[in-house]
């Protein structure tokens, strides 16, 4: 059962809305029975799964770079319009070997408004991150602020193509060539983003096939590349550095994807044009909900790129709104819509970083500012555009009774709040 009465009423900033008469936090009953919570899978066709399943039962081969996997990476490269794809157990694995195959040591550029697993990536190798600031538009790395950064010991740039975002990859991968330094970009969030027929511009990405993910493999990553000479290499070293039955040639770990992986990440690529067909409605339903509500913004892509519209991201504006981001997350989870506050805090002011580092968010102003307002708002097949609009319409009837929701979110002692607001965050 869902609730969906309707009314107009007055933002008090003089547009009017539509707004559900209830909200949950003020005794309402919540917008949805279900949890409603960014990043469910994107599941695909089960029959096909369970097919692939019964090939790989009865080869016998479960892992070691065997036929689904091979066919994976074939697929990966194909779409992503290059030469080699090398799969792997997970992105963070896949990272951690790109950054050592491509010989980056010292310093490594890095923003600091990014997945955690990013700066670990660097930091697990002895690289020391530099934490540069951000684009407000596109949340990625400033290239003017990565150019400032560059010192003499300063030997890669480790980019984020956060949220699907790869437009800062021409101009970085320009000053990287200038000043020879190695460009790594962790695109978890980018595959089947940007433009897939012109030549690579940067050294090797990262992909992840987490199962929050748009293509999911449960747990999965790929390392893309055209350089022959990498991908010959990273291949040695997912095998812990195996060249055949018993000769080892280069140090390696067990960074190898599995056969079961690679089936459901087969199947899952079967799906993407329906998968991203799918979130490209959701985001429509957004752009029209969210329009008109006074201090909601939402990031809209380049839709002359490719774009897999997997992660809906808004910011808010307190002085606007009239709340801040964490009461609208807070408030919406007794809606029960788990939306999240990716990433706050920025990995500068995260262990071991925030230590080490202490100076360095005066550098980060940008970064600072938008870990404050962010909230990513759920998307993907297991949410329709008449859940994103009856969402749009709670979040402008809790954003119209500002001070009401905030009195009553002081006095609520409910286990569904997040920990961040005293509460437990279960559901
Ligand atoms: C930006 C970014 N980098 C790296 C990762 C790590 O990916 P994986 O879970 O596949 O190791 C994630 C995961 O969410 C991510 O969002």
């Amino acid at each position: 059962m869902v609730h969906t009465m309707k009314s107009v009423v007055s933002s008090g900033t003089g547009l009017n809305m539509t707004c559900d008469d209830s909200v949950a936090i003020l005794g309402g009953p919540p917008a949805f029975d279900d949890w409603l919570h960014v990043g469910r899978p994107n599941m695909p066709d089960r029959q096909v799964f369970m097919r692939r399943m019964d090939e790989v039962w009865d080869s016998g081969r479960l892992t070691n770079l065997g036929p689904m996997s091979c066919e994976f990476e074939r697929r990966v490269a194909e779409i992503s319009g290059r030469k080699h794809c090398i799969a792997t157990c997970n992105a963070t694995v896949g990272l951690e070997l790109a950054i050592d195959a491509l010989g980056m040591r010292g310093d490594v550029i890095v923003p600091s408004f990014t997945f955690i697993a990013t700066v670990h990536a660097l930091w697990r190798q002895g690289i020391r991150p530099v934490f540069c600031d951000i684009d407000p538009k596109t949340h990625c790395l400033d290239v003017n602020a990565v150019r400032g950064a560059i010192t003499s010991r300063t030997t890669g740039i480790l980019g984020v193509s956060l949220w699907g975002n790869t437009s800062a990859g021409q101009e970085l991968f320009a000053l990287a060539r200038e000043r020879g330094l190695k460009l790594l970009f962790d695109s978890a969030h980018a595959f089947a983003c940007g433009d897939a027929g012109i030549p690579a511009m940067n050294d090797a990405e990262v992909f992840s096939f987490h199962a929050t993910k748009c293509i999911q493999a449960f747990e999965g990553g790929a390392i893309i590349t055209d350089d022959d000479d990498l991908a010959r290499r990273l291949r040695l070293m997912i095998n812990f550095g195996f060249d055949g039955e018993d000769r080892v040639e280069h140090l390696g770990t067990n960074g190898k994807m599995s056969e079961p992986a690679a089936a459901m990440g087969l199947t899952s690529l079967e799906a993407l044009d329906r998968i991203i067909g799918h979130n490209r409605w959701n985001f429509e339903a957004y752009i029209d909900g969210i329009e008109g509500i006074p201090g909601l913004s939402l990031m809209r892509y380049n839709t002359n790129q490719r774009h897999n519209f997997q992660y809906v991201v808004t910011e808010l504006d307190e002085e606007r709104a009239g709340l801040t981001r964490d009461e609208l997350v807070a408030a919406l989870r007794l809606e029960n819509v788990m939306a999240r506050r990716y990433f706050c805090p920025g990995a500068h002011r995260m262990r071991p970083y925030a230590q080490l580092f202490p100076q360095a968010g005066l550098s980060l102003p940008v970064t600072e500012a938008v870990s404050k307002r962010v909230m990513i708002l759920p998307t993907g097949m297991s949410i329709s555009t008449a859940d994103v609009t009856r969402l749009t319409s709670r979040i402008a009837s809790i954003l119209a009774r500002g001070p009401q929701v905030r009195a009553a979110l002081k006095e609520c002692r409910d286990d569904r709040l997040p920990e961040f607001f005293g509460g437990k965050g279960s559901f």
